[in-house]
């Protein structure tokens, strides 16, 4: 589509009035971010919902190449491909000081500020044609959509992709709750709901600055009469902070319809992947092998990548490995991509005992394989999410964002993890690692942690059941937007 087509006529627009509602799904380009909205059009879509799902064609194929199948029959979701100006596109740097993606800023600004006037074409086309609209768009699109509240039949939701700890601080942060002074109503919601030896890292430490300067422009243009906001997560996870969400925030409806994720890979799903670490999983015994990752955001030094190599060669313990730089604001260029080193003869050193591997990892499948016994990750919630669902419990490293504050609620309120490192470290050594492998596969702290995630996975996993409480929520939803 070529900018002249950013005004999309009525006729090319489908007449929906047949249904009763219609979402249009309005990601931020950031894996992270396209995955959760992408799993939600999903779920969706069983309820036989048509799903629009709007972005630069770059991003939509990225998500589409990486989406994991419910394995539900759906309503076939659309894709709108939108053309936007070329926007700067480099390379992660692993050595700058604040470890935040700061290199993929360029590609937020320009989705948040460049969909603008094709998504409002597109979506006033649409409006006309149906009985319901519903924009669902990330909290930091909200450039985006602006304008789209005056439209007939359209109400918007934002989506917030972080945990409801993370959110509810915010939220109280931003109604002018400030740690250490002990007054105010805000004050007395913290610690009503937030135990007293929480170490809670502020925000200013996990952002730099220009990164909070494209939140609060992004808060400040979220439409005013806004439908409600959704989450993923659930009441049997998060319960207590999604309470403390709706005493902070009372004009807006909440609803947290999570998990996202697949919460079962049936046998037919899992012969189709055709990742090779599968078979390697299968041959492997239960809970015995440790997956390590920290998703699609985190760039890591030679020195640092070297020490986890040496870690988890001598913790002893099976591992499967994903070593992959953090996405760029276009996953299809790869002229720069950095092929990191591994000390040499490590293949050797570490026989059949571990799997490296640089291409994607089929990480939903992984981590519900029964083989996989523990999960080293950098707390991303999608990451978080998925671990809390298939029952595997975790080893915190979190690098920036929401990431120290998730660590805080996986290993501190839900004990479904133990912490690798405090987050500001410079360099993690192998000791560092070699210690928390061992800790969390073969020890007394490490059994209690697994007997709580798998506890913890399991009533997750009866909340999406029929009649459960997290399908509940869902089903409610589904019939406030039907309604
Ligand atoms: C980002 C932020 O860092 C995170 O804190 C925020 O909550 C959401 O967006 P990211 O850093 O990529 O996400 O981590 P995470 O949230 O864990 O998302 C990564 C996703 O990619 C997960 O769903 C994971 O399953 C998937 N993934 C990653 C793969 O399937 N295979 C891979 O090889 C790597």
């Amino acid at each position: 589509m070529n900018n002249q087509n950013h005004i999309i006529p009525c006729n090319v627009v489908k007449n929906y009035n047949y249904f009763r509602v219609v979402v249009v799904m309005v990601p931020l380009p950031a894996q992270g971010h396209l995955n959760q909205l992408l799993h939600l059009s999903q779920l969706l879509s069983t309820f036989d919902i048509p799903i629009h799902f709007v972005g630069t064609a770059t991003h939509n194929r990225q998500a589409q190449l990486r989406r994991v199948h419910n394995g539900q029959t759906n309503h076939p979701i659309e894709f709108h491909d939108f053309d936007i100006p070329p926007f700067p596109c480099p390379p992660p740097n692993p050595a700058a000081t604040h470890k935040f993606p700061s290199h993929l800023i360029p590609s937020f600004t320009a989705a948040a500020v460049h969909l603008h006037r094709p998504l409002l074409a597109f979506l006033q086309a649409l409006s006309s044609k149906v009985k319901r609209l519903v924009v669902i768009h990330d909290s930091l699109m909200s450039s985006a959509i602006q304008g789209v509240d005056s439209l007939p039949n359209t109400e918007t939701y934002s989506f917030h992709t972080v945990s409801a700890f993370a959110i509810a601080l915010h939220s109280l942060e931003r109604k002018g709750f400030v740690y250490g002074r002990n007054d105010g109503e805000m004050t007395t919601i913290y610690e009503e709901y937030f135990p007293k030896e929480l170490n809670v890292v502020s925000m200013e430490e996990c952002f730099p600055t220009e990164f909070l300067e494209l939140i609060r422009t992004q808060f400040r243009q979220l439409p005013k009469m806004g439908a409600g906001k959704i989450y993923n997560t659930c009441k049997v996870i998060e319960g207590q902070f999604l309470d403390v969400i709706k005493r902070v925030e009372p004009e807006f409806r909440h609803w947290a319809l999570g998990p996202f994720n697949p919460v079962k890979i049936s046998s037919s799903m899992q012969s189709c992947s055709s990742h090779s670490c599968m078979a390697w999983l299968d041959q492997q015994e239960p809970r015995s092998v440790i997956y390590v990752s920290f998703g699609t955001t985190t760039a890591m030094k030679d020195q640092q990548i070297k020490e986890i190599a040496i870690g988890l060669a001598r913790s002893d313990q099976k591992f499967i490995w994903v070593l992959r730089d953090a996405d760029n604001g276009d996953v299809f260029n790869t002229s720069e991509i950095r092929k990191s080193k591994l000390p040499e003869g490590y293949d050797h050193l570490i026989g059949d005992r571990g799997l490296v591997i640089r291409d994607w990892a089929p990480q939903v499948e992984i981590l519900s394989h029964w083989a996989t016994g523990g999960f080293m990750t950098h707390c991303g919630w999608n990451s978080c999410m998925e671990s809390m669902t298939t029952g595997v419990p975790v080893a915190a490293w979190p690098m920036h964002s929401d990431q120290p504050r998730n660590t805080v609620l996986m290993t501190m309120v839900l004990r479904v993890g133990v912490v690798l490192e405090e987050w500001r470290q410079e360099l993690v050594t192998a000791h560092a690692v070699e210690e928390v492998v061992r800790k969390l596969m073969v020890s007394e702290e490490g059994a209690e942690v697994r007997r709580n995630a798998e506890r913890l996975g399991n009533i997750v996993r009866q909340s999406v059941e029929d009649d459960g409480e997290s399908r509940r929520e869902f089903e409610a939803f589904v019939a406030h937007i039907s309604r």
